[in-house]
């Protein structure tokens, strides 16, 4: 499928979206109104005879443009059109672009075959090209980044282990001129990762820490980004029911939402340096299996009590953000993880949990969500639910002794690997609900979102024009 930003052009079919306001003086209202179609958010109307295309919008807003023009391309795709136009403007240019890159997205690796669709050409008309050309193309960069994210988290744990992850990453490397650097577990032991390497030892799959870095020549600020690459979790001994390990090819989901945001920004230009780490890993059981009662010795030299081997992002993510602190000397410090059901919970599946010390950093970070499209929320910390990580035999338990607050006890528990200098430097993104879903919700199709993709290039584009 083609996308093209043009002056004009003649097309199969013209989409316009329609509040009800707008709704009353349009020139078909009647014929609108005779096939039932009320302007309701997300509601479609085809008028094959004139070639439009009707989307019901509750206002000319981002947010329902997104949506709406992610159900008009699902539409469009399943009839018999060969091209079709959306008019734009600066105000909806990037919703527009989002709505047909992300919402036409289809997964087919799978399929032996795929639906094939008549539609080729997306045009989008504009009075001055010049002027939304730039926008057009950062839009097509991040959403097309968003999809490389999806495709990753959708693959399947037999194609995508750890050292697959490593092969991508490398591609990836040669292709974005980025540098890169594997440790395998040979290196892992001389770098005393005891916690990480605990996670992947029954799996026969070696595992990986990855380091990509996209170095520009003027970097106005130095990026950390860390992401728990869980290619699959089956919980370890501490397993899981059969109906929860559905779906946990996606515990890469932060990894690879890293992957994505390094190729944006290498794509986009940015003049930030970005380092991602990635600790790729397999949980999974055997007689090597690392059990409830080990106590583990981290990078940190911190000892931990292990109480429950599904509770596995946060000792991989703790020996990766110790050496990512060592390694790199960075201005922020952002990890990405599909870490607990319990942020789920507490925020609804859609919606990302931010956790940290800084709210100046947390409030960038809403302001970024909000032009993005993304849904942030923030968990805060406290004393009292640091206090639940307490281990009687070692330096800290990987679990709360509490149920409640998981997602935070999580987010405490990485707190602990942070050292003093960074901690108003760093934020913990937890996406166990918006990386993966079940059922399509706004620009989001069955399966991977790509969150956090849009979230940190949209905070990124900010950082590198700030003074
Ligand atoms: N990968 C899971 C978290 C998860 C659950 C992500 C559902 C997406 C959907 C994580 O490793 C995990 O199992 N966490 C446990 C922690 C508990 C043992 C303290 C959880 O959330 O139940
Ligand atoms: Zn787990
Ligand atoms: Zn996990």
């Amino acid at each position: 499928m083609n996308l093209d930003l043009v002056n004009d052009i003649k097309s199969d079919v013209s989409v316009e979206f329609l509040t009800k306001e707008t709704l009353k003086k349009h020139k078909q209202k009647k014929l609108l109104e005779k096939a039932g179609f009320e302007a309701a958010q997300d509601s479609l109307c085809f008028l094959h005879e004139s070639g439009v295309l009707a989307c019901g919008v509750e206002a000319l807003e981002s947010d329902c443009i997104r949506s709406a023009a992610s159900q008009a391309i699902k539409a469009l795709k399943s009839s018999k059109n060969e091209s079709a136009s959306f008019s734009v403007d600066a105000k909806s240019l990037e919703a527009i672009v989002e709505g047909v890159i992300l919402g036409g997205y289809e997964y087919n690796r799978y399929k032996s075959e795929p639906k094939e669709t008549a539609l080729q050409d997306i045009y989008l008309i504009c009075k001055d090209i010049k002027k939304l050309s730039q926008s057009f193309q950062e839009a097509v960069i991040i959403a097309e980044a968003t999809c490389f994210t999806r495709d990753l988290v959708n693959t399947t744990p037999e194609d995508l282990h750890p050292s697959s992850l490593s092969e991508i990453a490398k591609e990836l490397a040669k292709e974005n001129k980025l540098s890169c650097k594997v440790l395998g577990e040979k290196e892992l032991h001389k770098e005393k990762m005891g916690a990480m390497l605990a996670v992947g030892r029954a799996s026969r799959h070696e595992s990986q820490l990855i380091h990509l870095t996209y170095k520009p020549k003027k970097a106005k600020k130095v990026i950390t980004l860390v992401g728990k690459g869980l290619t699959y979790d089956s919980g370890g001994l501490s397993l899981k029911p059969a109906t929860s390990m559905v779906t946990m090819k996606m515990d890469k989901a932060g990894a690879c939402a890293i992957l994505g945001m390094i190729k944006a920004v290498s794509e986009l230009g940015l003049d930030v340096e970005v380092h991602a780490f990635i600790g790729a890993v397999e949980n999974m059981i055997g007689g090597d299996a690392y059990k409830p009662d080990d106590v583990l010795v981290a990078r940190s030299k911190k000892t931990v009590e292990v109480r429950n081997t599904d509770a596995e992002g946060r000792l991989v993510l703790c020996d990766v953000l110790d050496y990512a602190q060592d390694k790199v000397k960075a201005d922020y410090i952002f990890d990405f993880a599909t870490l607990t059901g319990a942020c789920m919970v507490a925020l609804g599946q859609y919606t990302t949990g931010v956790m940290g010390h800084s709210s100046k950093l947390k409030h960038d970070f809403f302001t970024a969500a909000e032009r993005s499209g993304e849904l942030i929320g923030s968990l805060p910390f406290n004393r009292h639910l640091k206090k639940l990580l307490k281990s009687e035999i070692a330096d800290i338990s990987n679990v709360s002794s509490k149920p409640y607050g998981g997602a935070i006890t999580a987010g405490l528990f990485l707190d602990n690997f942070i050292k003093d200098e960074n901690k108003e430097k760093w934020l913990h993104f937890d996406i166990a609900g918006s990386a993966y879903t079940e059922s399509p919700w706004d620009c989001n199709v069955y399966g991977a979102t790509g969150a956090g993709v849009r979230l940190m290039s949209s905070f990124l584009k900010k950082v590198q024009t700030a003074k």
